[in-house]
């Protein structure tokens, strides 16, 4: 069994980039041998980090149930809007706390959301860079979501069917990753 942790990265209020975490989460947890898990971001309200976690005395609350939820996976999903062209503020500060190399041998799949038209990719490039600084592997394929209000109502029901057929495409190549690294 692969055990798959995917981060949903938006805690805004009417968040949509959220209606895109728990449908990656569903079809993974679709497949044979996966066992994905949801790690929402909003749950985990860390104050701006002053003090990284290995340093700290005392960590911020739940700090160290979710490193340890990202350090024991085989793979990891981050799921993240783009904002001002780049990471969200609260995802960037979380993914701070975190030892350096913490995500070392863990293949690293990046789906990243816009209601633009370019799905996010300034902040896909920039997520690259931070999953290498945590010793991750971030795999070549991309789900980029443009315009995402018009793949999921605002009741997070999805309205572009062919969307899930590009997920599934993206999961299959994320999940080649987790069985070569992880043999
Ligand atoms: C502070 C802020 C900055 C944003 N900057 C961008 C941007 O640079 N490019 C873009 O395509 N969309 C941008 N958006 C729109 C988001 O892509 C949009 O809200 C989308 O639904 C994903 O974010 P969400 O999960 O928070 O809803 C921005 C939204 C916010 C709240």
């Amino acid at each position: 069994m692969k055990k798959i942790t995917v981060i949903s990265g938006s805690i805004r209020e009417g968040r949509k980039s959220h209606f895109v975490a728990q449908f990656v989460n569903k079809r993974l947890n679709d497949i044979d041998e996966v066992n994905s898990h949801l790690l929402d971001l909003k749950e985990y309200p860390f104050p701006i980090m002053e003090i990284r976690m290995n340093l700290a005395e005392s960590p911020p609350h739940r700090m160290k149930e979710f490193s340890d939820l990202l350090s024991e996976s085989d793979g990891i999903i981050i799921v993240s809007p783009e904002y001002k062209n780049g990471i969200p503020g609260a995802l960037k500060n979380a993914l701070d706390y975190l030892n350096p190399q913490i995500f070392k041998h863990i293949p690293l799949g990046f789906v990243t959301v816009s209601s633009g038209g370019f799905g996010g990719l300034y902040c896909l490039s920039q997520l690259r860079l931070v999953g290498l600084a945590l010793g991750g592997i971030p795999i070549p394929e991309k789900l980029c979501v443009s315009i995402v209000q018009e793949v999921f109502d605002t009741s997070g029901m999805l309205r572009d069917k062919s969307f899930s057929e590009k997920t599934v495409k993206f999961l299959h190549d994320f999940l080649w990753y987790v069985q070569r690294l992880s043999t």
